[in-house]
């Protein structure tokens, strides 16, 4: 897969571009990744990438020109089959079934905005506008760090195998809670069951807490999970059944 990622400001993707498991995607050829600076397509001896926006106001917009120039030069690099993604808050929000199918394109474009926002226009050339969340940053360069991260993990031979797998989110819950060594740190101790070499009762202990900690933190993600006839009964076992106002799992 090829990741671009243009922006005004490539010298913010220095560290992130070192870490490991980019680095190791590359590595392994799984992932090739170019940040395109936007100064290259601006123009003049100004090299201006904003101008003020009409109809007043405060603020910069982003110009369509540069912006253009770069999406034309950049997207057809892989054969007309980019996906042009722009990053806004007014997208529609990034999320874990998203990055799967980012994880199977050839080729991802990621547009980071600033000041303003980008003039309208240039939307006409993006294929989908995303935003990673509820809240307003100051240019998109966090969020492209945001899709590319969770996107390259996905790209096959990056992570161990079947470690993404069980994460949270991926199977509609969230994960279970992990502890490492020591077993008892300043009396905090390890549940017993992760040190009893019982793979069955580990197995069953960690749904448990999946579908404990997903019902009392995000329990619209519970009522849209695939659960089976064991997590029903452990719904039941944990007296959250009733919770579930509506009865969703009802007893039988
Ligand atoms: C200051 S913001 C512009 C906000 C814009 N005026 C608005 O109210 O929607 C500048 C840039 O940061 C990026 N950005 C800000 N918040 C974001 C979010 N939640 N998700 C994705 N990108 C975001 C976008 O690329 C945006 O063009």
């Amino acid at each position: 897969m090829k990741i671009s990622i243009i922006t005004m400001f490539p010298e913010m993707f220095g560290s992130f571009l070192q870490g490991p498991v980019l680095r190791r995607a590359v590595r392994k050829g799984a992932l090739e990744i170019e940040v395109v600076d936007l100064k290259d397509y601006a123009p003049g001896s100004f090299r201006h990438i904003d101008d003020s926006p009409f109809g007043g106001g405060r603020g910069m917009v982003m110009r369509c020109q540069p912006v253009i120039d770069s999406l034309r030069a950049v997207a057809p690099a892989a054969g007309g089959k980019s996906r042009i993604v722009a990053l806004t808050p007014a997208g529609s929000v990034f999320c874990q079934k998203k990055a799967r199918e980012f994880a199977q394109i050839s080729h991802l474009v990621l547009v980071c905005g600033h000041y303003e926002g980008m003039d309208e226009r240039i939307y006409r050339f993006v294929d989908e506008e995303l935003s990673i969340g509820d809240y307003v940053l100051t240019g998109g360069e966090p969020a492209a760090m945001v899709v590319a991260d969770a996107v390259v993990r996905l790209l096959p031979d990056v992570l161990r195998e079947g470690s993404a797998d069980e994460e949270s989110f991926e199977n509609g819950l969230l994960e279970y809670p992990q502890y490492t060594q020591p077993a008892d740190y300043d009396g905090m101790k390890v549940p017993d069951v992760l040190l009893s070499g019982n793979h069955a009762l580990i197995r069953r202990w960690r749904r448990k807490e999946s579908l404990r900690r997903t019902l009392e933190r995000r329990p619209e993600l519970l009522a849209k999970a695939e659960l089976s006839e064991e997590d029903e009964e452990i719904l039941r076992e944990l007296k959250m059944g009733e919770n579930l106002k509506g009865g969703i799992f009802p007893p039988r």
